[in-house]
């Protein structure tokens, strides 16, 4: 069932989506180095979060054991950061958490280039990026429908001869984690197509291969990386529709 919100419910949720914003940002800003591990990153980032006064609410959720998902080249995303996970130069490290600022939840992903990084991966992160915006821009046309996101995502990355992920998708969020209804960035013909309309709050979150769309589990149980070693690259908004139409909250 899509929960709607009230006019309160997302205001609470953009305070905790600009939170995140702010953290994404303090990200760009070269802090992500070679020689740290992932583990160091979701340390930065755990601590920054209690340090702001929310509360890092993909921890212990549904079991994972961190406050972030670290993916880095070929890992797509609900990387586990890890002690032996050492970045390089060189490497595109995804970094996608939510945040819980008293009961609001945020959701957003970027995929940060570390030092130089070769033309192809610049390519990949800047067309999934693109990807996330087509898909915004999908959602904002008066009468659209949920799949009408997916549509502009799949054709912006096929075009571009990238990979789309069918496994994992957007979702509902602000109250929960993860909330109805589920957006693909493909079409779907088994998941509904809701009329996108006033209250509805969502994270798009297009996951494009640099290669092939297959996939495969690290035996951690987590983490998903590409079948071919590809690299792949996430971008993700949490949006809400207002009396005023569409509004990225995870964004300033
Ligand atoms: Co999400």
């Amino acid at each position: 069932m899509i929960y709607l919100k009230t006019e309160e419910q997302i205001d609470g949720i953009r305070k905790s989506c600009r939170m995140l914003c702010d953290l994404l940002d303090t990200l760009e800003e070269g802090r992500i180095k070679p020689g740290m591990s992932t583990k160091d990153l979701d340390a930065f980032c755990h601590d920054w979060i209690i340090s702001h006064g929310g509360k890092p609410a993909i921890l212990h959720y549904e079991g994972f054991p961190a406050s972030t998902c670290i993916s880095v080249n070929e890992e797509v995303i609900h990387g586990i950061p890890r002690r032996n996970k050492i970045i390089q130069e060189g490497d595109i490290v995804s970094v996608d958490t939510c945040i819980n600022l008293n009961g609001f939840i945020s959701d957003s992903a970027r995929t940060y280039p570390v030092g130089k990084v070769s033309e192809d991966r610049l390519k990949l992160i800047k067309v999934t990026r693109e990807c996330l915006y087509k898909g915004i821009e999908a959602a904002s046309s008066p009468r659209a429908r949920i799949q009408d996101i997916g549509a502009a995502v799949y054709k912006h990355a096929t075009r571009n001869g990238y990979g789309v992920l069918r496994e994992y998708c957007g979702h509902g969020v602000g109250l929960e984690v993860h909330e109805d209804p589920e957006v693909p960035n493909y079409v779907s013909h088994t998941i509904g197509n809701p009329r996108i309309r006033e209250g509805m709050v969502f994270a798009i979150e297009p996951m494009i291969n640099m290669g092939s769309q297959r996939i495969d589990h690290l035996d951690d149980g987590w983490t998903v990386v590409t079948a071919d070693g590809k690299p792949s690259a996430h971008f993700e908004h949490t949006v809400a529709i207002t009396h005023n139409g569409l509004e990225i909250l995870s964004q300033k």
